[in-house]
């Protein structure tokens, strides 16, 4: 309601207690207006609907003079007041949208952002040497035409011991070894059951690597860690044979020790190979001629590998008349500590930027 049809009110048998209070109600009303005039924030907006809406506010005051009118005065005199009330809560919702607008315009223009500025210093981290060495072989492996293989880190028994022809009493199915979660799920202790699920999943040719986390019940030191890395290899085809192993280890430990390196193939126990072999590559620090780094022999230990056993293949639904195949199985983190000389393997897994940034 505007002015005018505020005074355009009819208001009959006007007494003087009603004229009084139609007089009050318009000047309340033209004060009103004048506060709104320079408003430029909400607490203003919301002092002003205290001063003239609030429980002891202005238009509360002139209510109470309601009493004093006669019966007949006082529907007339109630809506005129409530006009008054609906007029100034209508401005105040406008103050508001109006006040915010004028906040935000203020706000933008004062917290403009200067993209010429120098930023601000911001830590950047680096990759962990695990990973650097993984994506390191990782590009090796993918470069002879292997895909990675992934499998979960809580295994059966059977995909970790049984389907890889693991004797029923072999010793790392023991409570002291293994990590149980019930009776025939573990944690897995290696990267080999991917090679069972792999197999299980398609048929030959098959060639990839696994990466990934093993654990084992082993008490933390300098060299062991309950929880380690580990990448497997498997290929499987027609007419794969020991040379194919050989030429793909051999390859495999120059690109990651340099190219003088020398490969060595001593026999070994695995249950899912036969034969199996343990790999020593010569010494990269002495060259092989003896060192404190090769403990003296010229050589060091760096995975495990042999033919992919016939009881495996054929669990896993591959024949073994018509396919073979090579598997290989090495400790990443072992790897990396060869390779940077990294004297403990607590470092990996302690998170010590003062570690983890020499790299
Ligand atoms: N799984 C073996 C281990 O944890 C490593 C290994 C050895 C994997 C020989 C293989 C292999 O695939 O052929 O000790």
């Amino acid at each position: 309601m505007n002015q005018s049809s505020l005074s355009a009110l009819n208001i009959s048998k006007e007494g003087e207690g009603s004229m009084e209070m139609k007089d009050q109600l318009n000047s309340i009303l033209e004060s009103f207006k004048d506060d709104i005039k320079d408003i430029t924030d909400l607490k203003q907006v919301e002092d002003i609907r205290i001063k003239f809406l609030g429980k002891k506010g202005l238009l509360t005051d002139v209510m109470k003079g309601m009493g004093k009118l006669s019966k007949e005065e006082r529907p007339e005199m109630g809506k005129f007041v409530n006009d008054v009330r609906g007029e100034i809560e209508s401005g105040i919702e406008k103050m508001k949208d109006s006040a915010k607008e004028a906040m935000l315009e203020l706000q933008l223009a004062t917290e403009t952002v200067d993209v010429t500025m120098p930023a601000g210093d911001v830590e950047v981290g680096n990759k962990h040497p695990l990973y650097l060495v993984l994506d390191d072989i990782k590009d090796i492996f993918l470069g002879m035409g292997y895909k990675i293989a992934e499998g979960p880190e809580i295994e059966s028994v059977y995909n970790n011991f049984d389907a890889l022809n693991a004797p029923k009493d072999h010793p790392s199915r023991s409570m002291s070894d293994t990590f149980y979660i019930i009776d025939d799920m573990i944690l897995r202790t290696q990267t080999s059951p991917v090679q069972v699920r792999t197999m299980k999943a398609q048929q030959p040719p098959i060639r990839v690597i696994a990466p990934g986390r093993c654990f084992r019940n082993d008490e933390l030191d300098a060299t062991h860690s309950p929880m380690f890395h580990q990448i497997e290899g498997l290929v499987i085809d027609k007419g794969i044979t020991m040379a194919d192993l050989k030429g793909t280890l051999d390859t495999f430990a120059k690109r990651v020790f340099g190219s003088q390196t020398k490969t060595k193939f001593r026999p070994h126990y695995f249950p899912f190979t036969e034969p199996s072999a343990e790999v020593d590559v010569s010494c990269f620090k002495c060259g092989g001629e003896g060192c404190r780094f090769c403990k003296g022999s010229g050589w060091i230990e760096i995975l495990g590998c042999g033919m992919v056993h016939p009881n495996v293949l054929r669990e896993c639904g591959i024949d073994p008349e018509e396919y073979s195949g090579f598997a290989f199985g090495m400790g990443l983190d072992r790897i990396t500590m060869l390779k940077y000389e990294i004297d403990d393997i607590r470092h990996f897994f302690e998170n010590d930027m003062r570690f983890i940034k020499q790299f």
